[in-house]
């Protein structure tokens, strides 16, 4: 019997359960075995020092996460096991409500609403249309796709950008480091969806922002170190940038003292766009353990190469 260990930060009891119910002939672990058992998949966010090293017999790694930066910059998994990224449903819808939560939130202003009502005001200000407006994912993969094409669906005319080419129906996409300025040209809004590599790092800079038209939103959900805060804030007190939601940062949580915390510009939230759900990620998980067995290919997998 083959044996899977769950290393789930939280509600470890349900992804125990819930794998077990899926995959009745495995051993579905919650702690690590004792010396002389073997370990054949190991399903872990971002693995503490040691756990992947005390392992014997790991032939594959689960993520419960999208986003493989932390587990690769933990140096912790051998270069030749290889890692299947989690892309479900749970987190597809989650990024996607979350997205076009904020999107339509600045689009019908409903924040500046909501200060004139502190305020007792009554004023009404111009309201444009999704159709009078551009916006631009950055990344097309599980998450940038669907957000791209839901932002097209509420009517916004929408890009995409990816690292090689893709398509994606009445979406206008731009592929590659040449086709990043043209994406971001005169765009309202400008969706962060990539994953956090050697070229991402640092990406969005002055520079980025500043081909956006001006009073633009810039919607993080991707990797906080993908931006260059001080170029953020720089752009927002200037007013060439109107609005950042931010949901991600080069620290988590982010440090009390830090600038963000207080500025009338940038809305927060905790990471939280698009949490991995447990029932729709064993589901997936589970098919990727029976597909493994198998021995049909499993994915998707992360290149160690491009870092995603
Ligand atoms: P995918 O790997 O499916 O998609 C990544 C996309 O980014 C692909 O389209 C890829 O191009 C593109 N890309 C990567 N590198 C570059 C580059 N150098 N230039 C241009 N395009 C590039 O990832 P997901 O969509 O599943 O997830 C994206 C990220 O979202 C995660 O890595 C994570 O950081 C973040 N995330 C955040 C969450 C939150 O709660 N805030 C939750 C889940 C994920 P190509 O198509 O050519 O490969
Ligand atoms: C992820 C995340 O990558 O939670 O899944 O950010």
């Amino acid at each position: 019997m083959k044996t899977l260990l769950v290393a789930a930060s939280e509600d470890s009891a349900l992804w125990a359960d819930l794998f077990r119910a899926e995959l009745p002939g495995h051993d579905i672990r919650l702690a690590p075995p004792s010396a002389g058992e073997t370990t054949t998949y190991l399903a872990i966010g971002t693995p503490p020092p040691g756990l992947i090293a005390s392992l014997t017999g790991l032939e594959l790694i689960l993520s419960l996460n999208a986003g493989v930066d932390r587990l690769l910059a933990s140096g912790e998994a051998p270069v030749d096991l290889p890692i299947v990224r989690l892309a479900d449903d749970g987190l597809k819808l989650g990024m996607t409500e979350w997205v076009l939560a904020t999107v339509m939130a600045w689009h019908r202003q409903l924040f500046a609403y909501r200060d004139d009502q502190a305020k007792g005001e009554w004023s009404p200000r111009p309201e444009a249309l999704a159709r009078e407006r551009t916006s631009v994912v950055l990344g097309a993969g599980a998450l940038g796709g669907p957000v791209a094409l839901a932002l097209a669906g509420v009517g916004f005319r929408t890009r995409a950008w990816s690292r090689s080419p893709r398509h994606i129906a009445g979406v206008t996409m731009f592929a590659g480091a040449d086709g990043l300025a043209a994406a971001l040209t005169g765009a309202d809004i400008l969706v962060n969806l990539l994953p956090l590599t050697r070229e991402t790092e640092g990406l969005i800079d002055g520079s980025v922002l500043s081909r956006l038209a001006p009073g633009a939103l810039f919607v993080n959900g991707g990797r906080g170190a993908q931006v260059i805060d001080g170029d953020l804030m720089a752009a927002l007190d200037s007013g060439a940038l109107g609005e950042a939601a931010l949901d991600v940062f080069r620290q988590e949580p982010l440090p009390s003292d830090h600038p963000y915390w207080r500025h009338p510009k940038v809305r927060m939230s905790p990471h939280v766009a698009a949490p991995t759900h447990a029932r729709t990620a064993v589901a997936v998980m589970a098919e990727t353990v029976r597909r493994f067995e198998r021995g049909e290919p499993v994915g998707p997998l992360v290149d160690r190469a491009r870092g995603y």
